[in-house]
């Protein structure tokens, strides 16, 4: 009970400003932690969670960054699972993460886009449809966050993604240049670093047969499946059917789920334990996807808090110290609606928008692990390759250097620069690279934020 009762007598501020019934900010009495509603668009409300760094390091000519951290899904929280599960400074038992990023720079999750975790609409025709509409709302937010604060206008915003949250933070990356541009934003672009992202998804589901072939987990049989409906969705791509590339890509993951017996799209060393029924009744891909995603994290957690169900702690026990979620906001209930309004938009690559950012000399870096499948590194290689950037050459012919961490003398990753393009290859990790190698992850990040 007492790790309660620390995080209920915390919160002691409110914003007083309210909105149709609810407060719209709070936070701890110290400030190193607040948390609020921006209303981005009339009607849809994005929840976001600022930490401020106990590790802060005062130094006028470094100032301390800050890290926007997208999640992917689309539909999965920020607040929820990068912050609980993967890098905020509490785990899922409220017990401190060593390997928290807040060792590095202060954090801001937010719930993106609005209809995600504690974000929502108060009608669903106001989800987003597009990776711009995300990110012209994440915009608003960070004028909202940073245009009232000249202090946290002095950090340079780092823009790290996981999985699809990389379509959004290349988008958020060139929407909110423009504003700075205009005057609109005040703030310092850092960075934009994709984790794992979901970048070209045809060069993903290209990656996928060959991968599993090398490592036994397909034959040529499921390799032949994989690569005819891999060529369907080239072609959907291609004739600019979204829609219908996407559900073909639900095909795809439910092919080379049967025929490898269940690999995890996490991890390829790994089954998903999924229960077979769930696979083959015709169940929309978001709950798939989205089961998946927290089983995986679920697996590694020693000793889950309640039921071992996330959504049970986000929606009871951190509800409670938020004060200011409203009644009739369930954590995740509008999520399954979010992934199918972006249906249209998930099978587009956004490799010209990292063409793009890579052009404006905005530092880019692409991490990736060894053995995550659904945005395979192969894969990742494979859409790096067709940058039109003029540096891509010289890129591609730097050698890489290897990693270390701790005293330990194993090979723990690779990483090569060369001008504003940065690359590594983190060794042993699946999807959720800060979760599977937590010291190299950190090190990294101490290495993009300087
Ligand atoms: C915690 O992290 C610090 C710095 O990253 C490290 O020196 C220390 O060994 C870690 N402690 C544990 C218990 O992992
Ligand atoms: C704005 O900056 C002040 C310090 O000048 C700080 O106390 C306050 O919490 C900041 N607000 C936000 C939302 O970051
Ligand atoms: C990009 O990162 C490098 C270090 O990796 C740093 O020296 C440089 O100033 C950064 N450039 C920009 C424009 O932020």
């Amino acid at each position: 009970m007492e790790k309660f009762s620390v995080l209920v007598v915390s919160v002691l501020f409110f914003l007083p400003l309210l909105h149709g019934g609810f407060a719209k900010a709070a936070g701890t009495q110290d400030r190193s932690e607040e948390w609020g509603y921006a209303e981005v668009r009339p009607k849809a409300h994005m929840f976001w969670w600022l930490y401020r760094s106990p590790y802060r390091v005062e130094d006028p000519s470094k100032p301390w960054p800050i890290i926007l951290w997208l999640q992917g899904g689309p539909g999965a929280s920020g607040v929820g699972i990068g912050n609980f599960e993967e890098v905020g400074p509490l785990d899922t038992d409220l017990k401190p993460r060593n390997s928290t990023w807040l060792r590095k720079a202060d954090l801001l999750f937010v719930d993106n886009p609005v209809g995600t975790g504690y974000s929502f609409v108060e009608d669903t025709t106001l989800l987003v449809k597009t990776d711009e509409e995300a990110a012209a709302d994440l915009t608003t937010l960070l004028m909202k966050i940073f245009n009232r604060n000249v202090s946290l206008q002095k950090s340079p915003l780092f823009i790290v993604a996981e999985s699809y949250g990389g379509k959004y933070a290349v988008t958020l990356g060139l929407s909110a240049l423009k504003a700075i541009e205009a005057g609109k934003l005040k703030l310092k672009l850092g960075g934009v670093v994709l984790g794992d992202s979901w970048i070209s998804p045809e060069d993903f589901v290209f990656s996928w047969a060959p991968l599993l072939k090398d490592v036994s987990r397909l034959d040529n049989n499921g390799v032949q499946k994989a690569n005819s409906l891999a060529q369907q969705i080239k072609q959907q791509i291609e004739g600019g059917q979204y829609v219908d590339a996407t559900k073909s890509w639900m095909t795809l993951e439910s092919v080379v789920t049967e025929s490898s017996n269940f690999v995890d799209f996490y991890n390829f060393l790994l089954d998903t334990g999924m229960d077979p029924v769930t696979l083959t009744a015709e169940e929309p891909s978001s709950r798939i996807a989205a089961k998946r995603y927290s089983r995986y994290l679920n697996s590694l957690r020693s000793s889950p808090v309640g039921d071992g169900d996330t959504d049970n702690f986000m929606d009871v026990v951190i509800r409670e110290k938020l004060k200011i979620i409203p009644d009739d906001v369930t954590w995740g209930g509008q999520s399954e609606a979010v992934f199918s309004a972006l249906e249209g938009d998930f099978m587009k690559p956004r490799i010209n928008e990292v063409d793009e950012l890579l052009a404006k000399g905005i530092n880019v870096t692409i991490y990736n692990g060894q053995l995550d499948l659904i945005c395979a590194t192969k894969g990742t290689e494979a859409w790096v390759e067709k940058l039109k950037w003029e540096g891509l050459k010289s890129f591609l012919s730097v050698e890489r250097t290897p990693l270390y961490c701790g005293d330990n003398k194993v090979t723990k990753g690779f990483t090569k620069s060369y001008k504003n393009l940065h690359f590594y290859w983190i060794l042993g990790a699946g999807h959720f690279v800060p979760v599977d190698q937590p010291c190299i992850a950190l090190n990294m990040v101490g290495d993009i934020t300087q």
